[in-house]
């Protein structure tokens, strides 16, 4: 994302899809074996994604939901009125709605999403439920520049609110890196809303990544069937197996998907062998105490202001500034 030129009609259609194959080739061909998380967001993805979100064992959404809820009035006062909100991956729109209902007097909503229809439906509805509010969506991949619209309304400050602890997908020094991009969509005096996974007992972590529905499972092993179906692999899904990890010492939850045969997959030209046994990491979902978040936004020039957080600690809401000037 830009924080510079800013001036373009509001975009609605899909990003480019060409990525997707060197992205795989790159890696199945590195060491350990990886295929970005981004690409778990087909359609069917998206919609696995949101039956986890209400698995018992899941306690992410639905705790950050009661936060918001509990402290709507709180947080809306901190970050004041007449405000630009630009969301990043906000989905279905179920927190921002939230939010946007506390909120004094909101001047615009951004609402940035790789998924396209996800995007269209939540527009569609907010134009509904806020018909005074300026909405200008982006459908795109956030992990890339994305060129914002330039409002109509003059905002009072810009504040970027990044839902769902989908900061924990990154590598920390990665994450900083980001945080330094949202710091300048933010300019001077303008606010970080994020919502990040706390670090909490292992039996916590693994159940909500190992669902005894296996609705995560079919969520990791849906990249492998999107691989054949978009790209021509031939992965065998049944030769594949989901498993989640809490690596304590880094401090993440990592999503493998382990070869259960000595076994070739077929990709174009490329032929990859995987052992029996073998992994592919398919997303690190990092945790964080409350000083390691402050901490790392710090580096990215975030001054930390409140967290919100639910009784037993297991989320945090963040709520930082950037400094006047
Ligand atoms: C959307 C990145 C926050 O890490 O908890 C859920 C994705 N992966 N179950 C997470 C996910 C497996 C989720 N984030």
């Amino acid at each position: 994302m830009t924080g510079d030129s800013i001036t373009a009609p509001p975009q609605v259609s899909a990003p480019e899809s060409a990525d997707f194959l060197a992205d795989v080739i790159a890696g199945l061909s590195s060491n350990p074996r990886t295929i970005p998380c981004k690409y778990f967001y087909d359609e069917r993805g998206a919609a696995l994604f949101q039956k986890i979100c209400e698995l018992p064992e899941y306690y992410v959404t639905r705790t950050e939901i009661d936060i918001l809820d509990r402290h709507r009035a709180d947080i809306a006062s901190q970050l004041g009125p007449s405000v630009e909100l630009i969301g990043l991956g906000t989905g279905a729109g179920t927190k921002t709605r939230i939010l946007i209902e506390a909120l004094e007097n909101p001047a615009v909503y951004i609402p940035v999403d790789i998924s396209e229809n996800q995007l269209r439906q939540s527009t569609a509805l907010f134009q509904k439920i806020f018909p005074d509010l300026e909405i200008l969506p982006v459908c795109a991949d956030y992990l890339q520049s994305v060129v914002l619209s330039s409002p109509r309304h003059k905002p009072a400050r810009n504040i970027v609110y990044f839902p769902g602890s989908t900061i924990g997908n990154f590598e920390p020094d990665e994450a900083v890196q980001f945080l330094c991009r949202i710091a300048n969509v933010c300019y001077a005096d303008g606010g970080l809303l994020i919502g990040v996974d706390l670090k909490k007992n292992r039996q916590v972590l693994e159940a909500a990544y190992n669902d005894s529905a296996s609705l995560t499972a079919q969520f990791n092993l849906n990249l492998l069937q999107r691989i054949n179906r978009e790209l021509g692999a031939d992965f065998d899904l049944d030769q594949w197996r989901h498993r989640a990890i809490y690596n304590s010492n880094a401090g993440r939850i990592e999503m493998h998907l382990i070869s259960e045969s000595d076994q070739f997959v077929r990709l174009n030209a490329h032929k990859f062998h995987f052992r029996r046994g073998e992994k592919i990491i398919t997303e690190y979902s990092y945790k964080y105490t409350p000083d390691e978040f402050a901490a790392l936004a710090a580096k990215a020039g975030f001054n930390f202001v409140r967290m919100w957080t639910d009784d037993a600690r297991l989320f945090g809401v963040f709520y930082f500034v950037t400094a006047l000037e």
